[in-house]
């Protein structure tokens, strides 16, 4: 696990923009693992102005995104799929055939966890996958449990993520109760992980991730044993965790 501190929001966007962007570079059909949240906007952000500026092309890249609220299509403002258009997808140059999202308004269940799954295979796996953490330690909607869910599947979501996550939503009862997200396996699984946690209300469950014991109560623990998975976290996050990082 490597860690890279940064300064604030802004900083801490940027250098996961920059590892994101090696990567583009590097390998133009990369396959990206994308995130939601206000976590990644400004990561965003940073790649749509390299992209203006020339030095992105992302015409070959492909993306599949971590999770979908169940019940929720394009048409729907708070879906994932409109937040990584208006974010993202709308300001590229991605072809949005390449652009993967579970499809929440799939009402089987099965079929469309193994869709996905199928789908992520014949993509060859994750090159890059960005993440961010929920304060229950969730990441993608990966919720604290007692055992870790391996392929995509479907999730019932915690009162604690309704809540969090009830700041998009004109109020709490409009929060979707259930969501479908890529498994910790498939994540695990992904070749590079990047993990983005700003701001003071992080601090704790960033010690208790990374400073902790693996654990399937704290799903984002069990990037510690990723080969290659890089921390950028900014001094407010990184507040409670004294040099045991
Ligand atoms: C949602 C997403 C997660 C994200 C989390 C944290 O629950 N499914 O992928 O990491 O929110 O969001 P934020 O970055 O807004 O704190």
């Amino acid at each position: 696990m490597r860690v890279i501190r940064a300064k604030d929001y802004l900083d801490a966007s940027r250098k996961t923009a920059n590892v994101i962007s090696a990567q583009v570079i590097l390998k133009p059909d990369s396959v990206l693992g994308l995130a939601t949240g206000s976590s990644p906007i400004g990561v965003y952000q940073q790649l749509i102005k390299w992209y203006q500026k020339g030095d992105l092309d992302f015409s070959q890249v492909r993306t599949v995104n971590l999770d979908e609220y169940v019940g929720m299509g394009p048409g729907d403002e708070q879906s994932y799929v409109a937040f990584m258009r208006r974010n993202l997808f709308d300001h590229i140059n991605i072809n949005p055939q390449n652009t993967h999202l579970p499809n929440g308004l799939e009402a089987n269940a099965a079929k469309q966890c193994a869709c996905y799954n199928d789908l992520i295979r014949g993509l060859g796996g994750v090159d890059l996958q960005l993440l961010g953490i929920g304060h229950n330690g969730h990441i993608g909607f990966n919720e604290p449990s007692d055992c870790f869910a391996k392929g995509t599947h479907c999730v019932e979501l915690t009162q604690n993520t309704i809540d969090a996550n009830a700041r998009f939503f004109e109020n709490k009862d409009q929060v979707p109760k259930k969501a479908y997200t890529m498994g910790i396996l498939d994540i695990l699984q992904a070749k590079r992980v990047v993990m983005i946690v700003t701001g003071e209300s992080k601090a704790q469950i960033l010690k208790e991730a990374f400073c902790g014991p693996v654990t399937p109560k704290v799903p984002a623990s069990i990037m510690q044993l990723h080969p290659d998975f890089t921390l950028i976290a900014d001094e407010a996050a990184m507040s409670l965790v004294g040099d045991l990082l």
